[in-house]
């Protein structure tokens, strides 16, 4: 069954940092470890579509190669917990949107629930703000209530309908 995918946007405003997480941003020597944390983080949830480790690998490839728009790499922020990732935030700047789109959001099963991902999306829309941008987008599967709630918190509302089916067919 293909889940219907929405996608949403936030004013990017000066936020106050949630949490005493330590993050960074994400460097090129991070992606085995991404892609074990993409594995991980999505296993067992609505987006699970059976893929392997290989397959998480050549998603954090692309995503660092400008498959899913040009990598914003300091714009986008990890946790580490020993030689692991506990969570990541990675945004690359999606031209289908004229502006930046979070490609992963995604938190160690064990990780999860203690606020990392607010505690990097916030430091995310910062950095952005930042680098001058107004908008972030993203693109979220209808019933990832884990998600949901999280981009509502944060401002974040369905983008309008004719932005949407230009993201559809690009
Ligand atoms: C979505 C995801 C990134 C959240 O990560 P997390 O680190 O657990 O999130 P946080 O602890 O920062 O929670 C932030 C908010 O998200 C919401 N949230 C997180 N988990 C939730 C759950 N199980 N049920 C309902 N709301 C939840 C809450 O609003 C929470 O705020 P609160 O704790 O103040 O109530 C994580 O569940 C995940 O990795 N999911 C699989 C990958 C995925 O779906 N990514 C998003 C793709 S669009």
């Amino acid at each position: 069954m293909t889940r219907r995918r929405t996608p949403m946007e936030a004013a990017l405003v000066r936020r106050a940092i949630s949490g005493s997480s330590v993050s960074r941003v994400v460097a090129p020597s991070d992606r085995e470890a991404l892609a074990i944390l993409l594995f991980a983080a999505y296993r067992g949830t609505i987006d699970d579509e059976g893929d392997s480790f290989a397959d998480a690998l050549v998603e954090i490839e692309k995503t660092f190669r400008g498959d899913y728009g040009r990598f914003l790499p300091e714009c986008s922020f990890v946790v580490e917990d020993d030689e692991f990732l506990a969570s990541a935030c990675l945004v690359t700047f999606f031209e289908p949107h004229a502006a930046p789109l979070v490609v992963f959001l995604m938190t160690r099963p064990e990780a999860k629930r203690r606020g990392l991902a607010r505690h990097l999306l916030e430091r995310s829309m910062n950095a952005l703000l930042d680098a001058g941008y107004e908008r972030l987008t993203l693109v979220v599967t209808d019933g990832n209530e884990p998600a949901q709630s999280l981009y509502r918190s944060l401002g974040f509302t369905p983008i309008e309908v004719a932005l949407a089916r230009s993201n559809d067919s690009a």
